[in-house]
């Protein structure tokens, strides 16, 4: 179902998606823990000296997984704040992401063997950049399973000891069970050079994926993230994101290739929207095909990291901003999944401009 919403009727049909009468939702004491929140007040991009926001008729929309979707119907918390949060809502109860439904104890396991999970399939050549603490690359290699993946982090592997202890070794032996590669120093401004030329599949990535990129100075700024209203650390990031978009759109599968950078809404001052575009002064040669809500609770190990530091950070406004080298539409993760009926459905909610 596609709901193309205008700015007054947006919040009345996303109710409309998500009710359920009373009798078919589902109990549960998470909604104890509820709190209001309200959407990220946008960074003024003139404000901070940055270029203005980009107004790409793509970025008006936003998707919706399937799995999402349905939990929000059943009452999830922080899942149909997500939803309603990005129809445009206000104010809305939240709850703490492992509040929801999918994350509780007695929640079904998934099906045992390899599944479709988020955005991504069994099958697909998949790199992981800047992932911190491995855990995403983890829980991908868990339903994917890893003989595909290469999982990567900026730090060298004494540095990630130092900071998240005896867990990181648990996580790396695991993937490395699971068929998957582990690089350690891989710079996502070089990353043809950082990785061993072998580990470089011929027909090249379907997907190079970084989730929270964040610079970080040569002091090595331990907690750093994204947040900044200071100019220069914006240029930072920016500069950072524009070098990784160019390199890993050269590693990518001809025509079928995509680029997932995930990040907090937010953080508009960054114009991810428009970085990767190859009409955009940065010429990374992809095209921007749209935003999916990011659903953290498909990758239950998954916990967000700060850099170089073992702290997590709130990202329940974080969105997954998807670059294809192919400009055929059919041939994006997001036309997939419209097409699978037991894979991810993606919903298209609303715009976002308000
Ligand atoms: C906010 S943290 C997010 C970590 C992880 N992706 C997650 O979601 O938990 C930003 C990450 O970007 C990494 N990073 C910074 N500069 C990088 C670079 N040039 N190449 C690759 N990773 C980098 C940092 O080491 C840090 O792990």
């Amino acid at each position: 179902m596609i709901l193309r919403c205008t700015t007054s009727r947006r919040r009345v049909h996303a109710w409309l998606l998500l009710w359920r009468p009373p009798w078919k939702r589902r109990h549960h004491t998470a909604r104890k823990r509820c709190r209001p929140t309200k959407l990220p007040r946008a960074l003024e991009p003139e404000a901070a000296g940055a270029p203005p926001a980009a107004q790409s008729s793509d970025s008006a929309a936003v998707w919706v997984s399937a799995e999402m979707h349905q939990c929000a119907r059943e009452g999830c918390v922080p899942c149909r704040a997500k939803v309603l949060l990005a129809a445009g809502a206000k104010s809305v109860a939240n709850g703490r992401p492992e509040e929801c439904l999918r994350l509780r104890r007695d929640a079904p396991p998934p099906p045992p063997g390899v599944r479709a999970v988020g955005l991504y399939r069994p099958g697909q050549r998949i790199l992981t950049v800047g992932d911190g603490d491995l855990t995403f690359s983890l829980a991908l290699a868990r339903a994917i399973g890893g003989k595909r993946l290469i999982a990567s982090s900026y730090e060298q592997r004494e540095a990630l000891s130092r900071i998240y202890g005896t867990e990181i070794e648990e996580v790396i032996s695991e993937l490395q069970r699971l068929g998957a590669r582990v690089g350690f120093g891989v710079d996502a401004r070089d990353l043809a050079r950082s990785l061993p030329a072998e580990w470089i599949p011929r027909g090249g990535f379907n997907c190079v994926v970084w989730n929270f990129p964040c610079a970080v100075d040569a002091e090595a700024r331990s907690g750093a993230d994204a947040r900044s209203r200071n100019f220069d650390e914006v240029v930072q990031h920016r500069k950072l994101l524009s070098s990784f978009f160019r390199c890993a759109a050269a590693l990518l599968a001809t025509g079928d290739g995509e680029v997932h950078v995930t990040h907090k809404v937010g953080l508009q001052q960054w114009n991810i929207e428009e970085m990767g575009n190859s009409s955009s002064p940065y010429e990374a040669a992809l095209h921007y095909m749209g935003s999916v809500l990011f659903d953290r609770s498909a990758y239950p190990l998954y916990r967000p990291r700060k850099a170089l530091c073992k702290r997590s950070f709130p990202i329940s406004d974080a969105r997954t901003y998807v670059f294809s080298n192919s400009q055929q539409p059919g041939c994006s993760s997001l036309a997939h999944s419209k097409k699978e009926s037991n894979g991810l459905i993606c919903l298209e909610v609303a715009s976002i401009h308000l």
